[in-house]
């Protein structure tokens, strides 16, 4: 705690410098997000070192934007400068998170979604002082669109590979060929794997974001998802149109305005003998601890999104940290459930339950 007699002048020294690197981070996020755009990672991956001019070329920009995106770069560690051949270079070491978009440590996702999060930075300010919140609508396209890449990367790497396996029975009930919903299921990238991976079962994605159903719609049919998939707008704080034998949420809990009435309405629309499977943001069971980089930047969506376009529709607003183990047992509880498994893939990002009647 803070001692107003006793004011270490070192360590004020060395907060300021924290301050700085976090400015330094976000000024090379943003440029990421430029470099991600444009691919210009990539050419340096593909073509190798360059100059500013001959990288200007390859990439067709302007060459004064190229030079200095490339300098900052380099004053920021991200790549490196070679004097005598005024060449810069990507280090193979550092490619992996800026420029393999298959590749789960890939960061460009995230440094999108973060850079966008904050477009609608005057009415989440307005929030602030007047309470209430900011809607998806508020969002730019590039938001979601990025939403996607970024849960889509997870599901590409880990979905099948690696959460499925955890959870035979289910993986039993969609070979047979169930009746599958995945609730709030974005663009449905998660749906449109296990449907093209599951044919005899039958899936529905709903979501209460219209947006998120059209790019659902478009990434299915991008995916060559056959006729075993469909998707609607719904609000799942009110009921189901039907019953499931497997229910789906993937990280949708803790964004939801009414998440107890979302989560008995799930329970509700099993049918006997059904399994819910949620997944949540990792998330410690005391808040203060919660600390660090990764949970700076959950805050950060939280504060961002999260939590904000769940008060925005007079929400609970759980946040992103909002479903930490300990409450998503005791909503799962409240809402009537009997067993909350917790699968052993999960992990310090991702926290998977399997959780039956
Ligand atoms: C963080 S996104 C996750 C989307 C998707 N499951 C994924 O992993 O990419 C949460 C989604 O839940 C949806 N959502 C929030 N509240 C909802 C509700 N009451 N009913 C249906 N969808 C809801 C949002 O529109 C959003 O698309």
């Amino acid at each position: 705690m803070a001692n107003s007699t006793a004011f270490d002048k070192e360590r004020a020294k060395a907060f300021t410098n924290q301050v700085l690197g976090d400015m330094a981070g976000t000024v090379a996020m943003h440029l990421c997000v430029i470099g991600d755009r444009l691919g210009l990672f990539k050419d340096l991956v593909d073509n190798g070192p360059a100059d500013a001019s001959t990288f200007a070329t390859r990439n067709q920009i302007d060459e004064r934007y190229a030079l200095e995106w490339l300098e900052a770069l380099a004053a920021a560690g991200y790549l490196e400068f070679d004097l005598a051949s005024s060449q810069f270079a990507l280090p193979a070491e550092h490619a992996r998170p800026l420029s393999e978009d298959t590749h789960p440590l890939y960061q460009g996702n995230l440094q999108n979604l973060l850079a966008y999060s904050f477009a609608p930075l005057e009415k989440l300010t307005e929030a602030f002082r007047n309470g209430g919140g900011v809607a998806q609508s508020n969002f730019p396209p590039d938001f979601y669109d990025t939403m996607q890449r970024s849960s889509g990367l997870r599901y590409e790497n880990f979905l099948l590979d690696m959460w499925l396996p955890d959870m035979p029975d289910v993986v039993a009930m969609l070979e047979r060929g169930v009746d599958v919903a995945d609730v709030g299921c974005g663009q449905g990238t998660a749906l449109a794997l296990m449907a093209k991976a599951f044919p005899k079962s039958q899936f529905w994605g709903y979501d209460a974001f219209a947006p998120q159903i059209e790019g659902a719609a478009a990434n299915a049919s991008a995916r060559g998802v056959g006729s075993n998939a469909r998707f609607e707008i719904l609000d799942a704080s009110g009921e189901l149109p039907r019953d499931f034998d497997i229910i789906f949420t993937f990280d949708v809990i803790h964004d939801m305005a009414r998440p107890r009435e979302g989560l008995a309405n799930i329970r509700r629309h099993l049918k006997p003998g059904g399994i819910y499977v949620l997944q949540e943001i990792t998330a410690a069971d005391e808040r203060h601890e919660n600390r660090g980089p990764v949970a700076t930047i959950k805050y950060g969506m939280s504060l961002t999104y999260c939590m904000t376009t769940s008060l925005a529709n007079h929400g609970e607003g759980l946040g992103t940290l909002g479903m930490s183990e300990k409450v998503t047992r005791e909503l799962c509880l409240e809402a009537g459930f009997g067993e909350v498994r917790k699968l052993p893939c999960s992990n310090d990002f991702t926290s998977l339950f399997e959780v039956s009647q």
